[in-house]
């Protein structure tokens, strides 16, 4: 039986609600282990691990730090009051790798609920959702491809009756064409719908170039998953590299660059782009994930940036939680003390 996951308190995005994580971020070999990161991904994707991870007297402060809740109610509560502060919202409903079908419906009958309760609490015109295709069926055998884009058309519908739109996620390079195909069929409906692109794979600045059309949005993330050399840059400088040239393609380019990023350097280049291209604020916008720099976000949205942040929810948060973790193995200490904490 999962364990629930607790409500996130109040505050409970401030770093200083979670001292012990700043204080072993401070060693500088835990934040830089490569091999942490490729083991915890690789736990990402371990059912038995997730079995011991969710079973185990999980402190709430682990995952209430970069999870909303496990109900809509709980997303639309976090997005009320980050709009409250000047930031926008893109909720996830937590799911991937859905496997069998009525899951991948009841994926999609979660999304069109908590599109319905964020219009009806009046917060829509500031949140969109990011859909994973494969929680919604892109990994089902035989037709998953067309009942992945039933299902998003069907959240691309409730998101239009909302006023609003959806960002489709992207996820590991073997579903980046089956996704981008997906996208470009919503695309002839839904105009607005968005794609996320990740620096860290050798194709992206391609699919830059081809997506920097008019009103194309378009997210570039670095990239999550653990990915081979003949796909993807390998080293932090790389990918920081391919992230820069697939930035200017994007600033320069006709459509509207979402950059989700928490990279201080990264944030200043793509200031300076958008005021060497001339963009004003608001033509472009950056993303963090609900949880990671708060005063950051805050810093950016006080000086009239557009600033969104991704609010995952939801009962399935152990892979996002391990790729959290993978991202910042800093974190790691706070997070095995938590597995052993009675609390
Ligand atoms: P990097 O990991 O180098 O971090 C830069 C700095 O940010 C760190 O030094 C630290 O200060 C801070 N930081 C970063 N992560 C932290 C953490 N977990 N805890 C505390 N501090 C942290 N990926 C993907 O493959 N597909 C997708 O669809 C998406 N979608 C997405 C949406 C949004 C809005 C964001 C922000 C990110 C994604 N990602 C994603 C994740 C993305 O690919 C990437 O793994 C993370 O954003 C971390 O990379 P950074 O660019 O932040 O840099």
């Amino acid at each position: 039986m999962r364990r629930a996951t607790p409500s996130s308190p109040q505050g409970a995005e401030d770093a200083a609600a979670l001292p012990l994580v700043l204080r072993v971020s401070a060693d500088p070999q835990i934040k830089e282990a490569p091999v942490l990161r490729q083991v915890l991904l690789s736990a990402s994707r371990s059912p038995r691990l997730r079995h011991v991870v969710e079973t185990a007297p999980l402190s709430k402060q682990v995952v209430a730090r970069y999870v909303a809740g496990t109900t809509a109610a709980d997303a639309v509560r976090v997005t009320g009051r980050l709009l409250g502060d000047g930031r926008t919202v893109s909720v996830d409903h937590l799911g991937e790798d859905t496997l069998d079908r009525t899951q991948a419906e009841g994926i999609r009958d979660a999304y069109t609920l908590v599109l319905k309760q964020l219009a009806d609490a009046g917060l829509a015109h500031g949140a969109e959702v990011s859909v994973k295709l494969s929680a919604v069926g892109q990994a089902l055998r035989g037709d998953g491809e067309k009942i992945a884009y039933d299902n998003a058309y069907q959240i691309c519908d409730a998101a239009k009756a909302a006023d609003t739109t959806v960002t489709l996620d992207m996820e590991d390079h073997t579903t980046t064409d089956s996704t981008l195909s997906i996208l470009g069929d919503l695309r002839k409906d839904f105009p607005s719908a968005g794609a996320v692109l990740q620096a860290y794979l050798h194709r992206t600045e391609g699919d830059c170039l081809d997506l920097a059309t008019e009103g194309s949005r378009v997210r570039l993330c670095k990239g999550a998953y653990f990915e081979p050399e003949s796909v993807a840059y390998q080293s932090r400088q790389e990918v920081d590299r391919s992230y820069v040239r697939c930035l200017k393609i994007l600033m320069s380019g006709a459509g509207y660059p979402m950059v989700a990023t928490h990279d201080p350097r990264l944030i200043e280049i793509a200031s300076s782009l958008a005021a060497q291209n001339r963009r004003v604020q608001g033509s472009y916008e950056y993303q963090m994930l609900y949880g990671v720099r708060p005063e950051e976000q805050r810093r950016l949205a006080r000086i009239g940036e557009k600033v969104r942040v991704y609010v995952p929810y939801g009962d399935e948060w152990y892979g996002y939680l391990m790729r959290r973790l993978a991202e910042r193995p800093a974190n790691v200490a706070f997070f095995l003390r938590s597995l052993i904490s009675k609390k």
